[in-house]
Order: structure tokens, then sequence, then C-alpha cells
């Protein structure tokens, strides 16, 4: 079995004036521990209620969980039931469950990349083989897409090419995973029909091709690990055994906590993690604007936590790491991504976890390291 380490964690060197644009963290200042402290304080004290958190519960998941998600997923326009759900450990497991039941080894799997760099992980562990869209041929196992708020781009796609993306999966029978765990922190911009909800809206859930893949770990907290997947109920059934395999259940305790935040107006949660994230995106623009024009160019991402930016004359982004270090800014290398000769000169900085006041710092010293290695 071949597994690699992501090239992100190798970008995180700690010392303690590092100014981070490298870890896609939640902003801990989101994490609603007062709440988390109540909903857990009324799971271990309540009559009955420990005995039921503690105990094992069903493989898919519990019912009121499962029934929540089904909430949330119909405001997104996917109509399901709890059967269409299975509760996963993080979104990551759901990736990694959804590619072993539909791919074989030397199969193919139709990514686009740059891409996060745990979707190649699950790839390369499983022994499939990643194509470009353009050069995919025959009836490929798997596509994977990121729709809003590309990790490591930030890009979303339009709605022709969601469209496409489910008319290809009909076409060719292979299974569509839209990893959306960004979704809900969409900052400015049209919202549109994720992938799941335009394949449904063709016919039913059951007849998608499409299975998605959500996370609480990018709204309320990774720690919790708390991931899902929606899909027709015969592919749930079937993931569901695998995952009895690999390990019975997510946790029932952890299950009980999430019911209590969605319940508690999680709602207003979103908005306020969206308002945060909005203004980190202005921060961190606005840094590069003031420090950085004329050193490369950048996106303008609607959601989500990263600003993608190309290198001005083909600056290679490992060498300006080396440098950036140095000077106490890290980030992740375009080469973490994708192959290094394709993206050699770009590099992700992540806007959600660093404090903003380090911002302008950081970008500055990300130009000096970058004037310097433009001098030699
Ligand atoms: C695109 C994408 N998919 C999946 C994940 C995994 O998230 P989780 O914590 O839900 O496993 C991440 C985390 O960074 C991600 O960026």
């Amino acid at each position: 079995m071949r597994t690699r380490p992501s090239g992100i964690r190798a970008a995180q060197t700690e010392r303690p004036d590092m100014i981070s644009f490298s870890k896609g963290h939640p902003d801990p200042a989101l994490f609603e521990t007062r709440r988390l402290q109540a909903v857990i304080d009324g799971l271990l004290s309540e009559p009955g209620s420990a005995e039921d958190s503690l105990q094992y519960s069903a493989g898919a998941g519990i019912d009121g969980l499962c029934r929540e998600l089904c909430k949330l997923m119909q405001l997104r326009g996917v109509d399901c039931d709890a059967g269409n759900v299975l509760i996963t450990n993080g979104s990551q497991q759901g990736l990694f469950l959804s590619a072993l039941a539909f791919a074989d080894a030397g199969r193919q799997v139709v990514v686009r990349q740059p891409v996060y760099t745990g979707a190649l992980q699950v790839f390369e562990t499983l022994g499939l083989e990643t194509v470009e869209p353009k050069a995919a041929g025959g009836t490929p196992a798997l596509i994977y897409e990121i729709p809003n708020f590309h990790n490591p781009t930030g890009a979303s796609l339009d709605l022709d090419a969601r469209n496409r993306l489910v008319d290809y999966a009909h076409r060719t029978g292979a299974i569509l995973l839209e990893d959306d765990p960004y979704g809900l922190l969409r900052f400015d911009g049209e919202d549109l029909p994720g992938l799941l909800a335009l394949d449904a809206g063709r016919g039913s859930i059951e007849t998608a091709r499409t299975l998605f893949l959500g996370s609480l770990s990018k709204t309320v907290a990774p720690g919790l690990r708390i991931g899902w997947i929606i899909g027709p109920r015969d592919i749930i059934s079937k993931l569901t055994l695998l995952k009895y395999v690999q390990d019975i259940q997510s946790g029932t305790f952890v299950q009980q906590v999430a019911v209590g935040v969605l319940q508690d107006d999680f709602a207003q949660s979103v908005e306020r993690a969206k308002s945060v994230y909005r203004s980190r995106r202005d921060r961190l623009l606005a840094a590069l604007e003031t420090h950085f024009t004329g050193r490369g160019r950048w996106s303008r991402p609607e959601g989500g936590f990263f600003v993608w930016v190309e290198l001005a004359d083909g600056v290679n982004a490992s060498a300006l790491l080396t440098k950036a270090i140095e000077k106490g800014v890290n980030f992740v290398p375009g080469g973490a991504f994708g192959p290094p000769e394709r993206f050699g000169s770009y590099l992700r900085l992540s806007f959600s976890h660093t404090g903003v006041d380090d911002f302008d710092r950081g970008v500055r010293r990300l130009a000096e390291a970058y004037d310097e290695l433009a001098a030699e």
C-alpha cells in the first residue's frame, strides 16, 4: 500500500513568531464552547441520557442526527430521509469509504488538479489512477469535485459546469463525489445548487449517481469529527457495511453533541462564521493589494478559507517558502496539490486561522522574500 505525506504539514514549520498562512484550520474564536458545554452537561445529567449517549448505536448514525442533517440538506435543495444518510468520522472518512467501495486498484478517478491533498492521498493509497477531465477516456470509476470554494483554489463551479458533471456521471456510470465542506460559508455571489441537488432534481435521490460528502469541521469544530454521506439508500447500505468493518460506528456521544449544536440556532452560528471569514478574506486581499502587487496574481474567493496565488515571472513557490520561513511566514506551495511541474509557481494562502492583525506583516514578509528571490 502506498501512502504519502500531505505536503501541508511540511510547510507548517513552527517557531514562536511564525505567521502561518498554511493551516486550513477554522478560527478557534468561533468554537462555541459555552453552547457545547451546555449540550454536554445535558447529555450527561438528564435521566437516561448518559446511558444512551455512552452506548453503541446504529451503524449508519443516530436517527436524531440523520434527521437534522436531512433538514440541512433540504435547505440546500436535496430531498432525503434518514435512509439516505451515513454519519462518518469527518468527510475524509466519507471520501475514503466511497472510493474504497467503487474503485478497484488501477481504475480511473477523474479529478481536476490542483486539488485537496487528502483526496489525492485517498486515491493514491487505494492504487487509483488520477486523470484530468480532458484526458479521461472510457469509463472512470469515480469523478471527484469540490464545487464550492475549492481547496486550494477558492474557486466555485458555474451552473453549466455543475450540470455537465452530472451528465458525465450518468453517461459513464461513474460515481460523482461532491466534496462540500465549505459550502455553507458563502460570503457573496450567487448561491448555486449542488451536484446532488441537480442530480436528484432530474429524478429522485434514489436515481442519483452523486454522493454528497458533508462536514461540521468548518462550521462547528473539526475535533468533533462529524461528517456525513448522502446518497441513494442502496449505496448508503453498502457504505454502512464498509464503515462497520472499519470502525463499527461514529461515536454516539459526539453525534448527540452534534444534534444539540444543530438544534441550537445553527443557522445563526453559520451567519457569524460567514461574517468572520468574510472580513478575514477582505483583510488578506487588502494586504495582498497593498504589499504584493506586481509580484503575482490571486483569486477572490466568494467563500471558504483559501486564496490561490500565481507568482509573477514563474518564481518557484517552494524556493519562496524556504526564504519565507526564514522571515517568519509560511504557506503551502502549489506542488502539494498536484504535479509540481504544473503548479510550481502557485501557492495557497489560508485566511481562516492566523490572527488578522498579522496579515499585513505576513504579506510584507512574503513580499520581501519574493523580492530577494527574484533578485538572485
Ligand atoms: C476539500 C476538503 N475535503 C475534505 C476535508 C476533510 O474534512 P473533515 O475534517 O470533515 O474530514 C477537507 C479538510 O480540510 C477539505 O478541505
